[in-house]
């Protein structure tokens, strides 16, 4: 390995355990696997969505169930723990290559504890199915993790207290890619102040993620004329991930 990619490397690991420890993982667990010197190496043999997942060991699952605690005690924003019907912390594939980030549950997640499950999950679902993916391959988690009351934006305090958990599930899922979901979740997790309409339609990165920003599926219920521009760029996801685009 090129020093360079070592270095690289170190840093993301670095970044990812820092994200663990703020979000309240103390240690990990032992390796379950031992380290294959050529895995590095190996190519997909398949361009499927778990293609270059490596085999289940449940760490990652044992990371974001450990978050999943810690987050469903987290008092940290008074008003959304007081007002909550419940924590609502993501759902998928702990191994996924595609991990999705929405703006904060709203009144039906909050019932439910799922993200994207009313109206703007049901548009939701839709493109992922045109996309050629389904939701289970995916992780899809929110910038927080409490309905804002009446469905207000999130208040920066509270994206910035949430932060640690979101850090920390991208950490433990290690996605390939990561797509933001509107304006809250594209600025939040880039920490830009730049508009959704200037950051999609092109890649960035985040984490060792190359990441996607596009339109909220709740803007496009409003503003059907907009899903082109959604399409366009799940296409080029689509193309990233070897998918064929129709
Ligand atoms: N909108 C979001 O951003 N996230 C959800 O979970 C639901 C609606």
């Amino acid at each position: 390995m090129a020093q360079a990619d070592g270095l690289a490397l170190q840093q993301t690991l670095l970044q990812q355990l820092r994200g663990l420890r703020r979000a309240g993982v103390t240690h990990l667990p032992p390796a379950s696997q031992p380290t294959d010197p050529d895995l590095s190496s190996a190519q997909p043999t398949d361009a499927g969505m778990n293609a270059s997942s490596p085999p289940a060991t449940g760490d990652s699952q044992q990371q974001l169930d450990q978050l999943r605690d810690c987050v469903a005690a987290c008092t940290r924003c008074r008003e959304l723990a007081d007002q909550r019907t419940q924590t609502v912390f993501g759902v998928g594939d702990a191994n996924a290559r595609v991990l999705f980030v929405g703006e904060a549950p709203g009144a039906d997640e909050d019932r439910q504890g799922i993200p994207f499950v009313g109206r703007a999950g049901q548009l939701l679902d839709k493109i992922i199915e045109a996309s050629q993916l389904k939701r289970s391959e995916i992780y899809i988690c929110n910038i927080l993790k409490c309905r804002p009351p009446g469905n207000r934006n999130p208040l920066p305090d509270e994206a910035d207290a949430c932060r640690e958990y979101l850090d920390g599930q991208i950490a433990a899922v290690n996605p390939e890619y990561i797509v933001c979901w509107g304006a809250v979740a594209a600025q939040n997790l880039l920490d830009t102040t730049v508009s959704i309409g200037k950051l999609r339609g092109t890649f960035h990165e985040h984490a060792g993620a190359k990441v996607l920003c596009t339109y909220h599926p709740s803007y496009l219920l409003r503003n059907p004329s907009m899903k082109k521009k959604v399409w366009e760029d799940m296409q080029l996801l689509m193309a990233e991930l070897g998918l064929s685009v129709n």
